[in-house]
């Protein structure tokens, strides 16, 4: 089990791109633990979202009633990474998570981002291994398991993730055990009211969810059914 409680990151890739600043707002205001970012370069996958100008003008929206900072977490879907890691920090990201198959030198673009003052993580496709793992995790602040293969919102989920959660979580303790440290192990892909729970009970304590969320007309609703299964 993870030491923290779970999260829940929306994802504004299904939000409606005219009004991306009350839609950030509506969706914290509905419960929103982190915001996730979808940055893609139509060259890494094959679509096209937002830069680094997004981010910071988003950043500000960043906030709950209370005064709270929500973190906005930046999924990078792009090839190569670095140069775009570091303007993406510059513009406000807490966490910026790449591929590992998209940078030449993947132990050093960890070390770019957290020498930014940001959480790294690293993300797995669907038919890729966590072996690089091995290697850097104790670089390594958050596992992003895809349950899609990455470029688009709104697809089925892919069962195999579960078993790649459970060995990412195993990682992660052993990791715990060694350091003392804490990896948050996300999940993006497919997350719906319906098999949440299970992704959990494989290991994950952070997900995203893009069209579940956007695609109803309550957001509240969606993030309360969603914990109510997460809590049973
Ligand atoms: C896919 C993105 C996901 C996507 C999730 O490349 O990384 O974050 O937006 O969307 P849903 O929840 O609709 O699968
Ligand atoms: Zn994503």
């Amino acid at each position: 089990m993870p030491a923290q409680g779970f999260r829940i990151a929306p994802s504004i890739l299904s939000a409606d791109f005219a009004r991306l600043g009350e839609e950030l707002g509506r969706v914290i205001a509905a419960g929103a633990d982190w915001i996730h970012f979808d940055v893609m370069d139509n060259h890494y996958v094959p679509n096209l979202t937002f830069g680094p100008a997004v981010a910071q003008a988003l950043k500000p929206h960043c906030v709950r009633a209370d005064g709270t900072k929500v973190p906005l977490d930046v999924h990078l879907m792009v090839q190569p990474v670095d140069a775009l890691a570091q303007a993406f920090a510059r513009a406000g990201a807490d966490l910026i998570s790449f591929h590992p198959d998209a940078s030449t030198h993947v132990d050093r673009t960890l070390q770019l981002i957290r020498a930014e003052g940001c959480r790294a993580g690293l993300v797995f496709n669907p038919a890729q291994p966590l072996d690089v793992l091995e290697w850097v995790i104790d670089k390594v602040d958050l596992v992003l398991v895809m349950s899609v293969n990455p470029g688009f919102g709104g697809q089925g989920f892919i069962g195999s993730a579960l078993r790649k959660v459970a060995q990412a979580r195993a990682l992660i303790e052993a990791e715990r055990a060694r350091s003392g440290r804490d990896i948050a192990l996300q999940v993006d892909g497919g997350i719906k009211v319906d098999n949440i729970r299970a992704v959990a009970d494989a290991g994950a304590d952070t997900f995203v969810a893009g069209s579940a969320i956007f695609g109803q007309p309550d957001y509240a609703a969606v993030i309360a059914a969603m914990r109510a299964r997460l809590a049973a």
